[in-house]
């Protein structure tokens, strides 16, 4: 297979293997303290390396949204790169978000044309082209995200979308879900009774008598008092008895008088939605102007972050690609709109920022989701706030430049070190114990560091939840 080329492309490949590990230094918890969901503010190279002891293959679904190089120079981050320094930078981090990702994971990457189709050679050296040699049977597609309403008056020939490239980690385990009911077909469902199961659409309730049973055929009685036999040649859908229980659960309508034939009604929250495509239309996902209203509406406009992404859209690919509970990452978070969603849909949720905007914005915004705030989605996921996040800055490096472990590490992070080189998996901490570690790595059960062990649920967990200490209770948020 041919491979793209650049200058300083052999030291990219190596970046991801030689950059050091550095420790997640916790700074401080808010909202819910017993929260797994992390904001780390730094680079991303280093974090992502030094989440790899405790998260690899564990991440359901990898969101980024990657500075496009489009050679501007935005207020918050620059967008300025030479082309070969921008491949640079993203294969070390794309191999390091492999290994993060769950093998019935999948990764989604925000691009526009300035580097797109760079960037699809660049995917598929690193997650495998053969995804796309064999599109019946493996995983992988170029999303059309429609992003503007109207063309740029300005450019003869504007850009209408931009591209969202899907590569899956292991395209036989992958399982997209189905896309929820919504336009145009959701217009069906409406709710003029207030049912607390959300809007429904009223459906038939007669059936074929062929295969009809005695107890099909009786006088329904509304509540208004008029009565109904089956109507000639027809028997009512169920048995009496289990109509009348529907009936009791109010999820039969009588018309809005009570007056008309009973029909049942179809909840969209019981449909099971429609099978995704690659054409995303704005009407469906949101686009520019509404993730510019988004953010306007969180911050002002004089301090908003220049280049969001709409609430709809993310919440569209955590639909298709994750369920409640799964843990999703976002590399490059900008103003936090994945971990918003991430948030408000009961996912857990990763994200990494370098930028002085993880705190001036992706801290505010997420204490406003844990506040409870309705712009976005909330009002479609029905939000009303709670939950947590950790913030966290990079550590010193693990290692010091003599090879040896640096003694700032305690306990908590140097047994997932050392049973991460030793196993190459992910630290498992609720079914490892000291002396297996011991054994495992030949460590030094003298070392009173080593003995405090109190088999945490992860390493986060012991002491302060500072992920470098050993002992001492977490800090309170
Ligand atoms: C296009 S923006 C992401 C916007 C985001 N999707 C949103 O909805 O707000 C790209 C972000 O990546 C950040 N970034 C660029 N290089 C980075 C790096 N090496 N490590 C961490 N963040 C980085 C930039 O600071 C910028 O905030």
């Amino acid at each position: 297979m041919p491979f793209l080329d650049w200058v300083n492309k052999t030291q990219a490949v190596q970046d991801a293997a030689t950059v050091p590990y550095h420790l997640l230094q916790f700074s401080q918890g808010y909202g819910e303290p017993n929260t797994d969901n992390m904001l780390i503010q730094g680079d991303n190279l280093l974090a992502l390396k030094g989440l790899l002891p405790f998260y690899r293959g564990r991440v359901k679904c990898i969101y980024i949204d990657p500075p496009y190089n489009t050679q501007s120079a935005f207020e918050h981050y620059d967008d300025k790169l030479e082309h070969s320094q921008w491949l640079s930078m993203m294969y070390p981090r794309l191999v390091l978000l492999r290994e993060l990702l769950a093998d019935d994971g999948s990764i989604w990457v925000s691009i526009d044309d300035n580097e797109g189709h760079y960037l699809k050679v660049l995917m598929d050296e690193v997650f495998g082209r053969k995804n796309f040699e064999q599109p019946r049977k493996y995983f992988h597609a170029n999303v059309i995200w429609k992003k503007r309403t109207s063309p740029d008056a300005r450019l003869s020939l504007g850009a209408a979308h931009d591209n969202i490239l899907v590569y899956a980690k292991d395209p036989d385990k992958l399982k997209l879900n189905l896309v929820p009911l919504s336009g145009e077909k959701a217009k069906n469902f409406k709710n003029p009774d207030n049912d607390p199961r959300g809007a429904w659409a009223s459906t038939d309730f007669t059936g074929q008598i062929g295969h009809a049973t005695p107890n099909q055929f009786y006088t329904i009685v509304t509540p208004s008092g008029k009565q109904f036999p089956p109507p000639d040649g027809r028997c009512w859908a169920l048995a009496e008895d289990t109509f009348y229980k529907l009936v009791e659960e109010g999820r039969v309508w009588f018309g809005k008088t009570g007056n008309s034939k009973p029909r049942l009604k179809r909840y969209i929250s019981e449909v099971e939605g429609i099978t995704a495509w690659t054409w995303w239309p704005n009407t469906e996902v949101g686009h520019n102007q509404e993730s510019k209203k988004e953010i306007n509406a969180l911050f002002g406009s004089d301090s908003a972050f220049e280049t969001p992404k709409p609430e709809r859209l993310m919440q569209r690919i955590l639909q298709l690609a994750t369920n409640t509970g799964d843990l999703i990452l976002d590399s490059f978070l900008g103003s936090a709109s994945t971990a918003a969603v991430a948030h408000k849909m009961g996912r857990r949720y990763i994200g990494i920022e370098m930028g002085e905007h993880a705190q001036t914005h992706c801290i505010p915004r997420l204490q406003k989701v844990i506040e409870g705030e309705q712009g976005g989605i909330s009002k479609a996921v029905n939000w009303q706030g709670g939950g947590g996040f950790r913030f966290f800055t990079l550590g010193d490096p693990v290692f010091l430049p003599d090879g040896s472990i640096n003694p700032a590490v305690r306990f908590a992070s140097l047994a997932a070190y050392l049973w991460h080189f030793d196993t190459g998996e992910p630290w498992q901490a609720p079914t490892l114990n000291t002396v297996e570690l011991s054994r495992h790595s030949g460590m030094d059960r003298r070392n009173p560091d080593c003995r405090d062990a109190t088999n945490p649920r992860h390493p986060w967990s012991l002491g302060s939840g500072d992920p470098n200490a050993g002992n001492g209770k977490r800090r309170k948020s």
